[in-house]
This record gives C-alpha cells, structure tokens and sequence, in this order.
C-alpha cells in the first residue's frame, strides 16, 4: 500500500500542479483557451471535441482582432483566424508561405493522392490549369443544359410522384444524390444512379462516401498518431477506408479505361487526351468529384429547411421565381442570372451554414498575421468561414437571424442590387489565386434546383426541432431531413 501512494502521490502532484497553473493568454490581439503546462489546452479541446465549430466562435468572439492560438499536447500550434484582413494575407497577399503543406495532404492523402485538391506548388498550378477549361462561361451554359435535363426528367418526376404518395423522404439524400449524378455526368461522362433516397446506392458512391468521411475523421482527431497506428495494423475505420479508397480507385480506373476507347467532350476525356498517366488523370478526377459531390446538395438543404420557418421569403421567392419567366421547359443562363432573391437566400445559408466551415495551411517560415499574431514554421494556420458568418462586427447584432435582405444593396419588390462582398469577409469559396472553380457553376446548380422545386412544390419538414450541422469533410445535417411534398397548385 505504502509502496502505491510513494508511486501515486509525485503522480497526483504533477496533475494539481498542471490544473492549478491553467490561464488563458493573450499574445497581442489574439487570445489562447484555458492553457496548462505540458497539455496545453487539451483538457477544453477534448472536452469540445463535438462542438467545436461553436466553441472556436466562442473564443473568437472573445478575441479583440478575432484570432486565436490552440496549444495542445501531441498537435501542432494553430492559429484560427476570422479576420478578413489575416484571410486576405494568408490567401493572398502571403500565398506563397501558406501551402496546404504535408500535414493536410498526409490526411487526404490516400484518398485523393495527387489530386488538385491535395497538391501545392507546381503540382497544383498544372492541374488548375487544365481544370479551368472546364468552368469557362461556354462550358456554364452546356451544363445549364445538363442540368435542365437532369432536373425537369429525373428530380422533379421523382417529386411528382412522392407528391402523390404523399410518404416522407430524406430531402438531404434526394439532392445529395442529384449533385453526386450530376458531378459524374458532366465530369466523368458516366450514367445516373436512382436518385430515390430509399434504393440502394451504387458501389461507387457508397466508397466515396466512406472514404471522405473516414479522412474527415482523420482531420478531427484529438490525437493523430492514433489514426496513424491504427493505419499501420490495418484496424477499424482505416481499415475501412483502404477498402473504400480500393474500390473508388477500381471504379475510375474502369471508367478510364472505357473512356479510352470511347473519348467525347467531358472533362475526363479533355484529360486522357491531353497525354497525363492513368493515376494522375484518377486522382484529378477523384478530386473533383470530391470537390462538387456535396457542397451545393447541403447549402440547398438547408435552404429547404430554413424557409420552411421563414414564409414570408417563400413566398417572395416563389413571386420571383415566377417573375422572371415562364418556366415552362426549364430555365436558361440568363434567367438563372436573374434570381437576385434566391442568390441573397443561398449567401445568407452559406454565412450561417458554410459548406466548407474551416480551411487550414500550414506556415512555411516564421511569420506575423497583420493583426500582430506572430505565426512559426509549421504552424497549421486556419481561416474559418463558420465562425466569420457569426461575428457582430462583420454583420450587425442581428446576425443570428436569417435575412437575406442583408445581401442588398437597395431592395423594393421590382429592384434588388445585390451588394459587392469582400470575398475575405466570406471565404466560403475561399478567395485569392485558389478561390473554389465550381463558384459559378454552384451557384447555377443551386438556383437551377431550388427555383424549380419550388415553383411547382411546397415541402413540410418532419419532426425537425434543431438541425445540427456536421462539420465533416463537407458540412451537412446530422440524420438528413425528412419532408413531405405536395403540389403548390393543389393538384395530386
Ligand atoms: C456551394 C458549393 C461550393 C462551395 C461552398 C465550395 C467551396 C470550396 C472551397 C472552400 C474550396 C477550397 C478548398 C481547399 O483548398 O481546401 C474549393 C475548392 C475547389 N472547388 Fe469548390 N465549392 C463548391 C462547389 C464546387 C463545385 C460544384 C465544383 C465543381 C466541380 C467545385 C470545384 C472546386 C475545385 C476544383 C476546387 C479546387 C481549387 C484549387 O485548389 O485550386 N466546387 N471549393
């Protein structure tokens, strides 16, 4: 016994002491969590391990310039930033010192390789290069005639007919389903799957979606060297993202493999052709399914979700909708351009429910943010969208509630001139050299979506109190979003 308390008490010491000497600092503007000898801030980083997008809003509100310092024993130095003038340093004017750097791209690494979305340097430039042909305006109208056809014959005759059944589904998974097809078809020149959220889903996607969610994990871990063995022994969920990241890499490589004898005018024919190998031209294609798969589906969501409790916007929006023409046979280019309303409905989502809630870099040399946080080599620097949409000095006290009126410039009912937004108030395309490519392209799908839907439907949510927003690799409701559908004319 005695031989116990000899070995337990310098044990029992050690941890009073390191409670005892917990503070929060201030280094200049910028503030650190409560913070202890040896562990850092991991006790408050655990303890807010399932919140914290909410609890990094809390400490930057806190925070005079809206910086904060994490410490944490066993992970880096991170400094988390919703300061536009540190977002525009790092994205832009500092470009080069801020890669995504290896820490980032170890994560995703066996998932999406060497794909634009985990590259830097050269790498990237050569691959941005080549993707940005396929977002030229030209290319923007060919896919309003992608999305016309997708829309009018498979998503609103899916709608039809659960009008009619009047059963609820998961409105989440119907249009998770829809980008993930479209995604496939303008990209990769394959076929649809069933867009009924009750089938199954194909192989495909099922692996896509183990395979991001596993890596999103790896990224929130409290420890890494934990995924990191459990890779190395082949164990649990990484055991199933090698699974997952097999069959994805089996699937596209087919999809080459066919497309080789049958090359057309998609983007993964445009690589073929321009001579890269097969595992360069499978990882820019993985990347870029990744990138376009489920962003737009959760920002439409809950869009969704959000006027169902906001009816006088649904109302105004269901007149703009029918203002702009007669939809009869579907919308064009230029009266998508035209959906001032649903364009301020879809920033005012994405300020409150950004798809992409924090974005990390990784410092190449020592460095200081211009609000006087000093930033070291190696430290993971991260801009944070999520918590930039919830401060009172970039939107006003009322910037809990949801109004897209915000967005104007002026508004009465027959003119809306939407305002110029400084991108880095509002990375949630990122901004700088390395803004999002698929921003027009989202934007055109989500309107394309939505001014359908509900110009000829009305959705009833099902027993939904409070979503809660998971941040993973892409930010969605937790358990989807059960609805009914009915027709707005009434009809059967
Ligand atoms: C609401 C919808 C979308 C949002 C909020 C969004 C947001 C973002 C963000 C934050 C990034 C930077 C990520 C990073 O560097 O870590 C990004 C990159 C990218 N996005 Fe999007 N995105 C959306 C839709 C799309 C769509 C539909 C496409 C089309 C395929 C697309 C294509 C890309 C590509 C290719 C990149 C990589 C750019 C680069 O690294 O140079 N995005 N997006």
């Amino acid at each position: 016994m005695e031989a116990l308390t000899l070995v337990l008490l310098p044990f029992l010491f050690l941890v009073v002491w390191i409670l005892s000497t917990g503070k929060s600092l201030c280094v200049r503007n910028s503030i650190t969590p409560k913070t202890y000898p040896v562990i850092g801030c991991l006790l408050s980083f655990y303890t807010n391990r399932n919140r914290l997008l909410d609890w990094y809003t809390e400490l930057l509100t806190e925070s005079r310039s809206g910086t904060v310092i994490i410490n944490r024993l066993a992970a880096r130095r991170t400094v988390v930033t919703a300061n536009p003038s540190n977002v525009e340093y790092i994205l832009k004017t500092n470009f080069d010192n801020y890669p995504k750097g290896k820490p980032f791209t170890e994560i995703l690494g066996d998932f999406l390789g060497g794909g634009i979305f985990n590259v830097d340097g050269k790498l990237w430039v050569k691959q941005r290069r080549l993707a940005t042909h396929d977002f030229t305006p030209r290319s923007l109208r060919e896919y309003v005639d992608v999305l016309r056809n997708e829309v009018e014959d498979e998503l609103l005759s899916f709608l039809d007919a659960a009008a009619q059944d009047y059963q609820p589904f998961d409105l989440q998974e119907l249009l998770r389903r829809f980008t993930f097809n479209i995604v496939c078809i303008v990209f990769l020149g394959i076929d649809r799957c069933s867009l009924n959220p009750s089938s199954p889903v194909s192989e495909f996607d099922r692996a896509f979606q183990t395979a991001a969610a596993v890596s999103a994990g790896r990224g929130s871990a409290p420890l890494s060297f934990v995924w990191k063995l459990k890779r190395l022994v082949g164990f649990g969920s990484e055991k199933d993202l090698r699974h997952a990241v097999q069959k994805v890499h089996s699937c596209v490589n087919e999809i080459i493999r066919d497309k080789k004898i049958n090359t057309k005018s998609d983007f993964l024919s445009r690589l073929i052709v321009a001579g890269e190998s097969d595992e360069a031209v499978r990882d820019m294609v993985i990347s870029v399914v990744m990138a376009g798969r489920d962003t737009t589906s959760a920002v439409t969501t809950r869009l969704f979700s959000l006027i169902s409790s906001h009816k006088t916007t649904e109302c105004e929006l269901v007149n703009e909708i029918r203002s702009v023409k007669d939809i009869t046979g579907g919308f064009d280019y230029e009266s998508l351009k035209k959906l001032s309303l649903l364009k301020a409905c879809l920033c005012e989502v994405m300020r409150l429910y950004p798809p992409v809630p924090w974005d990390s870099k990784h410092a190449l040399t020592d460095d200081r943010l211009p609000d006087g946080t000093p930033v070291r080599a190696g430290d993971r620097v991260t801009y944070f969208p999520y918590g930039m949409g919830r401060m009172e000095e970039l939107w006003g006290k009322d910037l809990d509630e949801f109004k897209p009126n915000r967005w104007f410039e002026s508004y009465d009912h027959k003119t809306r001139v939407l305002k110029k937004v400084n991108p880095f108030k509002f990375p949630v395309f990122q901004a700088g050299p390395r803004v999002c490519l698929g921003e027009e392209m989202a934007y055109l799908q989500m309107k394309y979506v939505v001014a359908s839907m509900l110009h000829r439907f009305q959705f009833e949510p099902i027993g939904m109190d409070k979503p809660v927003f998971v941040p993973m690799l892409t930010a969605h409701m937790a358990g989807g979003m059960r609805v009914r559908v009915s027709r707005r004319d009434g009809s059967r």
